[in-house]
């Protein structure tokens, strides 16, 4: 265990419902085995429409990972990521117009206070099943789940929900004004011309103020900033899944579950996107699998309990949100149902930052009776 990370340990409170008695389990959000440090995702500068396909892992993506890195309560190492390459910005191509209102020939503070005088922060705090999370900043979301953007003619944020409504596993929007060059700055074009744009980028994970941390950029002398923008963010759906059915539903926290009978019915923590699976939506069926192969494994590992194993039979999905921003999907796994009232883990304030869970979403084996152990001996 890195230094850095016990004195992350020693530093962490929950934040969470009065503390109960002692639990076995402590999930460190600061420690989940995430495949990077930093999966923000979002828009390239520029970019004024696209659409992001989802990461759908296979199964035996899923299962080969928990037999080299199976759910453990003891922690592992964090494993390399390939960085990520960005586009290089072009030279002097017009940018497309937007025919919305513009705020031409200011300066970008004064953009931003006409932009904010015209578009003051009182969106609504509903919009539907949408809760507002943020208004009225001046940077846009950049976070892991990126699905695409749009470029919208007016400030309408009614145009943006209802692409987040009609995009698969879309379960939040961030709508904001930018102040673009009408050219992509080069040699030629240091600092063109505004154009004003309303953009509308949808997320596949939650998110808080704390992810909208896209300030803008300077390309060469034209400096890109952000104004009026405001985050919105939907429940899950749940439904049944094969062999697991719903339980527990967009719940306070996380699962932190007593010893039962004195005996640790908590399995470990599995982590997406990984270095073997990536994944980047909140997708229960994940854990499923995760919990499935986690069975498969402990039927195969069992040699200091010979005549049993463990099984999984229940599982938490949830998200960590850290400073805001998702870090990816994350399954807790157990022996036994635990109900509602044990999901009191809302989050902890750490050294490295303060970690929200968001999400939780909890699913139990619908192939009952399912016991805790199963017995491989003959009795
Ligand atoms: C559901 O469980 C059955 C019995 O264990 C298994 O054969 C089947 O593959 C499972 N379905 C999924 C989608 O995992």
């Amino acid at each position: 265990m890195k230094t850095s990370i016990i004195l992350a340990a020693l530093a962490a409170t929950a934040l969470s419902a009065p503390a109960p008695a002692p639990r076995p389990q402590d999930v460190d959000f600061s420690g989940l085995d995430f495949s990077s440090d930093d999966l923000s995702t979002g828009p390239d500068f520029g970019t004024t429409k696209e659409s992001i396909p989802l990461s759908k892992p296979a199964t035996s993506d899923i299962v080969e990972d928990i037999k080299d890195d199976p759910a453990t309560p003891i922690r592992k190492l964090r494993r390399d990521v390939k960085a990520i390459l960005k586009r290089v910005p072009g030279d002097c191509a017009p940018q497309p117009i937007n025919n919305g209102p513009q705020f031409i020939n200011l300066e970008p503070v004064p953009w931003q206070e006409a932009v904010e005088a015209a578009y003051p922060p009182t969106n609504p705090s509903t919009l539907g099943p949408y809760k507002k999370v943020f208004d009225g900043l001046r940077g846009s979301v950049s976070q892991i789940g990126y699905r695409g953007l749009t470029t919208i003619h007016a400030y309408d944020i009614n145009a943006c929900k209802t692409l987040c409504d009609k995009k698969a596993q879309c379960l939040g929007f961030n709508f904001y004004v930018e102040r673009d060059p009408s050219l992509d700055p080069g040699d030629l074009c240091p600092n063109p011309s505004i154009i004003t744009n309303y953009k509308c980028t949808l997320w596949s994970f939650p998110f808080l103020a704390g992810a909208a941390d896209n300030i803008g950029q300077t390309r060469r002398q034209f400096k890109v900033v952000i104004a009026a923008s405001v985050g919105y963010v939907k429940p899950y759906a749940a439904s049944n899944l094969a062999n697991f059915t719903s339980y527990g539903q967009d719940l306070y926290g996380s699962i932190n579950a007593p010893l039962l009978n004195g005996d640790n019915t908590y399995l470990g923590v599995k982590s997406y996107p990984n270095a073997d699976v990536n994944v980047d939506y909140f997708e229960p069926a994940v854990c499923a699998a995760a919990c499935d192969a986690q069975t498969a494994y402990n039927s195969r590992h069992h040699a200091s309990t010979p005549c049993q194993y463990k099984a999984c039979n229940f599982f938490d999905a949830y998200v960590v949100l850290k400073d805001g921003k998702a870090q990816g999907l994350t399954c807790t796994l157990y022996t036994w149902t635990w109900a509602d009232s044990y999901a009191v883990n809302g989050g902890q304030v750490r050294s490295d930052g303060v970690y929200k869970v968001a999400n939780s979403y909890t699913y139990t084996n619908s192939r009952l009776p399912a016991p805790p152990y199963i017995d491989t001996c003959p009795v």
